[in-house]
Formats: C-alpha cells, sequence, structure tokens
C-alpha cells in the first residue's frame, strides 16, 4: 500500500492508475465497520481497479473544540487495517493542505441538513458535505462507499451527488453490529462498561419499533413504546426516537421507511437506524 500525506503527490500517483477506482473516507480511529466498507470496495474496484482510502479529521464538521482535540488519532494501527484490506493508496493529509486559509466556499446542505443531527450539530453537515465534495475531487472515484449508520450523512452525501451531478456512484453499506447489536463505532471505546451494557438496548429497541409497526401498531404507539422501553433500560438521555420515509421525508402509507434514533449514554452520543417494512 502506498501512503501520501500530500495530496499533491497523492494527485501525481493517481493519474497513473487506470480501470474502476473505489474510495473509503474516513476520519480514522478505524473499525470493522470500515474494513467492511474497504473489502466492499476492493470488490466493486475488482483486482485490476484501485481502492483508495482517507484518513481526516475533519476540523469543519465539529462544534466543539474539546471534541475535535479528544478524537482519536491511530494512524499507524488504521494504516496496517487498510493495507491488510485491500487499499492500494492512503491519503493522510495535513488540515492547511486540503483547507486553505482564505477558503470562503461551502457545500450548503439544505433543509435535511438542519433537521436529526443537523438541529443538534449545527454546521456539521456544511462541514461533512464539503469536506466530501473536497475528497472526491482530490481522489476522483467512480465509486464511493458510506455506512449506513450515518444515514443522514449517507442520504445528504447521495442527494449532492444527484443535485451537484458528482461524478460518482455512492454506496452504501449495512452497518456492521457488535455481538449485541449495538452499531461499531469509534465513540463505543468511550464507554463505561456498564454504559456499554445499557448502549445496547438501543438496536433491540429499534427492532421492537420496527417489529411493532410491522404487526401494524400506529407510529404514534410504536414510538411510545420505544422511548418507554429505553428508559426503561437505563437510556434515558434521548434525543429523537423518529420514523421517517427511506430518503428521511414524510412517511409512506406502506413500504419502507426509516426508524432512526440518537441518544447520550454516559457522556457518548450515540446514533443508529434500521430499516422498517410498513
Ligand atoms: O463518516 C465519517 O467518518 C466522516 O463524516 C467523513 C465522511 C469521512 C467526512 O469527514
Amino acid at each position: 500500500m502506498e501512503q501520501f500525506s500530500s495530496t499533491a503527490d497523492f494527485t501525481q500517483w493517481r493519474a497513473q492508475r487506470s480501470g474502476t477506482c473505489a474510495a473509503v473516507f474516513t476520519m480514522g480511529a478505524l473499525h470493522e465497520g470500515h474494513a467492511a466498507l474497504v473489502r466492499r470496495a476492493r470488490e466493486l474496484a475488482g483486482s485490476d481497479g484501485t481502492v483508495v482510502a482517507t484518513i481526516f479529521v475533519n476540523p469543519a464538521q465539529f462544534d466543539d473544540a474539546a471534541d475535535l482535540g479528544a478524537y482519536p488519532r491511530t494512524l499507524d494501527a488504521d494504516a496496517v487495517l487498510l493495507r491488510d484490506n485491500g487499499v492500494d493508496a492512503l491519503l493522510a493529509p495535513h488540515a492547511d493542505d486540503v483547507y486553505t486559509a482564505d477558503r470562503a466556499v461551502t457545500v450548503e446542505p439544505g433543509p435535511l441538513g438542519t433537521v436529526l443531527e443537523g438541529r443538534s450539530r449545527p454546521g456539521h453537515f456544511a462541514g461533512v458535505l464539503t469536506v466530501v465534495a473536497k475528497l472526491l475531487h482530490i481522489t476522483a472515484p467512480d465509486i464511493a462507499l458510506f455506512g449506513e449508520k450515518d444515514y443522514q450523512q449517507l442520504t445528504l452525501i447521495q442527494r449532492m451527488a444527484a443535485d451537484l451531478n458528482f461524478p460518482v456512484r455512492i454506496v452504501g453499506l449495512a452497518t456492521v453490529r457488535d455481538h449485541d447489536g449495538l452499531a461499531l463505532s469509534s465513540r463505543n471505546a468511550r464507554l463505561s462498561p456498564a454504559a456499554r451494557q445499557r448502549a445496547a438496548a438501543i438496536p433491540k429497541v429499534l427492532a421492537e419499533v420496527a417489529a411493532a409497526l410491522t404487526a401494524g401498531r400506529t407510529v404514534q404507539q410504536a414510538l411510545d413504546a420505544g422511548h418507554a422501553q429505553l428508559s426503561e433500560r437505563g437510556v434515558t438521555d434521548v434525543d429523537y426516537l423518529v420514523l421517517t420515509g427511506p430518503d428521511l421525508g414524510p412517511v409512506p402509507a406502506a413500504g419502507l421507511a426509516r426508524v432512526l434514533v440518537a441518544a447520550t449514554v454516559d457522556g457518548v452520543r450515540l446514533i443508529d437506524n434500521r430499516e422498517v417494512r410498513l
């Protein structure tokens, strides 16, 4: 695996590659969820194609300097995981290589950027979309893969690519889960053992809400029961537990929908979601 810290050096290397290119963008602190994205990228690119990965802790998507400072940086271990799962080149640039001091233009996410995660984290999705747009231009992939765990992020990236005619196919990959169903996240490492146990209630309650809806309960009944179950299992600080359409729009009368949750457990914000058939 080639490894670059300079975007100019990476671009030179990239220009010499032909065939399908698949990209996985990350902020590091990698886990099995990222490994699954990279393995799928390898399958989609084929053995003659190219798989690129980036590690960049994007300051523009953090609204809290302490959170940015505390973000785990594990570059050496991350590079091993990427290499072992089939990445051809890793770009891990410095912030001043990605952002010029006099930058003025950003990507505006529109109304979907102001609800759910966007309501609690103002400016977050403008930061995400701006850096994803830049990384798509720098790496020039045919395909870019993102996890469904960050469902609103995935939906907004799909919208950006469609609305702004990015010549790339955005692929979403199912959430990778721990043995008890908890969605893998680099944040899970910050949970105490007791909080980790309580956090496992989140995917269980999502499954219960989905089952209740499929069984014909009303949306209100299913979500009320979900809130009660979260609270009973020690997840009391719930930001939202909502049902939406598959594109985060209005709930359809029948067919596929999404149930999404965000809750803080022991000071750690956790998000999760799952598909529901109504
Ligand atoms: O999901 C992430 O790790 C980040 O939001 C992303 C897509 C790499 C942009 O910084």
